[in-house]
């Protein structure tokens, strides 16, 4: 899209103004920022004090048991063998804090290990494994696409069509969405980092890296109370009943990149025979609603990395941090 295609970019995290992107075109100037971003995001009537995206979810808290097996990659103290704890949140995409669970097309983990330590990382992940597209002006133009039309309150499918067309980048989402079946349980699904990121090793070493949490080999694959498909907190409450038996536990998974694979596109999956690493394995032993929970007041801002990680260059993490940013000082002068 012409008016998109920009010059230059500038980037200002964290400032009051909040001005992330400024995009120059050929037909003058426009620009994406923050502020455009939750706006868009959080729509016409947005739910004060709530998240302005995955707004829905539920506090977690448990330890993660490094295995050791990452340290020669990284020096985090996170990823030397040994515990750390986290507080995290389980989530489903959208700006309704009411939506019905099993309606969500995205389910989300996020977690902060070593909450309060200077040290600490937070990661948000996903359950898909890439993104549709791979900046943000054509992120910022995929949920236009996708908004509802204020005159009817749906959204519309020509439009939809329309941005996929011309978003060849899309076809990796598009290929993961169609072969997608939910599960039935937010304990078995698989959450990704999609975004890349970089270890740094304690030679000075550097390796681009994606993870995921998988379910753990015993996960148990059926729901542990029937779901009733018309509670629209069905997962939630089976995730409640679900750790009160027993931890959740999933493998963090991380994906070495090769040379040629690239780290700051996430819309394109590496090859599948990339070595893998198993960090260590995540048991979530508690889990209560959000209103009496830990992590409301957390903003799982992607480029909060402990030494011994850093940022790719991949675009969309800067924006990210930005928007968290943003959503997060709405939501905090509105409630916290
Ligand atoms: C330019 C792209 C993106 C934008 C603008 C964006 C925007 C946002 C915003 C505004 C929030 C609410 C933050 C808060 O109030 O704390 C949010 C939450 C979240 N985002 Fe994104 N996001 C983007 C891409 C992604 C990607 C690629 C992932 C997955 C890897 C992701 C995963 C999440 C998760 C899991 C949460 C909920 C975190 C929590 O539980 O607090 N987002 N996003």
């Amino acid at each position: 899209m012409s008016a998109f295609r920009y010059a230059a970019v500038v980037l200002a995290v964290g400032s009051l103004a909040g001005v992330i992107y400024v995009v120059a075109s050929g037909a003058g100037q426009s620009s994406i920022t923050a502020q455009r971003f939750v706006n868009l995001q959080e729509g016409p009537t947005p739910h004060e004090g709530f998240r302005r995206a995955h707004a829905k979810g539920f506090c977690v808290a448990g330890e993660f048991q490094s295995s050791g097996k990452l340290a020669p990659y990284s020096s985090a103290q996170v990823f030397q063998a040994g515990q750390t704890g986290f507080v995290g949140r389980i989530s489903i995409a959208g700006t309704n804090p009411t939506a019905p669970d099993l309606r969500s097309p995205v389910r989300s983990l996020a977690l902060s290990l070593g909450q309060g330590d200077a040290n600490g990382w937070r990661t948000a992940m996903n359950t898909p494994p890439v993104m549709a597209v791979g900046t943000p002006e054509a992120f910022y133009e995929q949920l236009s696409a996708l908004a509802p039309d204020p005159a009817t309150g749906q959204r519309n499918p020509q439009r939809i069509q329309a941005f996929f067309a011309s978003h060849p980048e899309t076809q990796a989402f598009l290929a993961w969405q169609k072969g997608y079946v939910p599960t039935q349980s937010f304990a078995t699904e698989r959450y990704h980092s999609i975004n890349a990121f970089y270890l740094l090793g304690p030679a000075g070493q550097r390796q681009a890296v994606r993870w995921a949490a998988v379910p753990a080999a015993d996960t148990l694959a059926e729901p542990l109370t029937a779901l009733n498909p018309n509670d629209p907190d069905a997962l939630q409450a089976e995730f409640l009943a679900r750790v009160k038996q027993a931890p959740v536990v999933f493998d963090l998974v991380f994906t070495l990149a090769a040379s040629t694979d690239n780290e700051n596109d996430p819309t394109v999956p590496w090859p599948e025979d990339r070595p893998q690493v198993v960090a260590g394995q995540l048991l979530i032993r508690e889990a209560r609603p959000e209103a009496n929970g830990q992590c409301k007041g957390i903003n799982f801002d992607p480029l909060v990395l402990p030494a011994g990680m850093a940022a790719t260059e991949d675009p969309i993490l800067r924006a990210r941090s930005a928007a968290y940013a943003e959503s997060f000082r709405r939501r905090a002068r509105e409630s916290l």
